[in-house]
């Protein structure tokens, strides 16, 4: 039985704030939103190749979350009209048979630099860590200086991959040894 997440609400530098809560199953078109708001070098740094489109299989995949299995969260906004905007959004998933998790992370080019995505990431651990999960690993580009530094900031030991120069992997450990 996974636990539940208590959604958090974060200031932003200018006064205004966001929330970071668990995905929902109506947040389709907010997620497609947040994707035409990253740069192509952001698609490409997230998705490891360059994509105009977010592939429709992978939408649904996070829109229905197991969440055995799986965590998604979102930092959403009101805009300047009231509606909520997705502005950033975690993801894990854990591999079958394993107590390790794998992560990605997106943060909308028009608000970074603001702590949005270590706040993501903080509050993914921390629920990784409450389900009990063992790890938390990634594949991150090489050149991807910013998610490489963001992630050791929060202890991730990063490693060579010997067979693919063109990633690192992370890890953080979640128990104590
Ligand atoms: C990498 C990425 C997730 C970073 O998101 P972000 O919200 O900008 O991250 P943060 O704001 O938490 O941290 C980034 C920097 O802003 C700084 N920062 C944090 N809060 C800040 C604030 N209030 N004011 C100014 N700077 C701040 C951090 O110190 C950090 O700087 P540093 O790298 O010199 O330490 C985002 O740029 C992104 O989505 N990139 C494209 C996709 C990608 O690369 N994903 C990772 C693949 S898994």
């Amino acid at each position: 039985m996974s636990t539940v997440f208590i959604d958090k609400t974060y200031s932003l530098g200018d006064g205004s704030s966001y929330l970071i809560r668990p995905i929902r199953l109506n947040d389709k078109e907010r997620i497609i939103e947040l994707f035409k708001h990253l740069s192509p070098e952001s698609r490409y740094l997230r998705f490891a190749h360059a994509i105009s489109k977010l592939p429709d299989d992978f939408l649904e995949n996070i829109l229905h979350l197991d969440y055995e299995t799986e965590m998604a969260l979102v930092a959403v906004i009101q805009n300047q009209i009231g509606v909520e905007e997705i502005i950033g959004i975690a993801r894990y998933v854990k591999p079958p048979n394993q107590d390790i998790c794998e992560f990605s992370l997106s943060v909308s080019d028009s608000h970074t630099a603001n702590g949005i995505g270590t706040h993501l990431m903080t509050d993914l651990i921390t629920h990784a860590k409450e389900n009990a999960l063992q790890e938390m690993v990634g594949y991150v580009l090489r050149n991807n200086s910013k998610m490489l530094h963001l992630v050791s900031d929060l202890g991730f030991n990063t490693s060579k991959i010997n067979d693919d120069p063109d990633f690192k992997i992370v890890s953080l450990p979640l128990r104590e040894k």
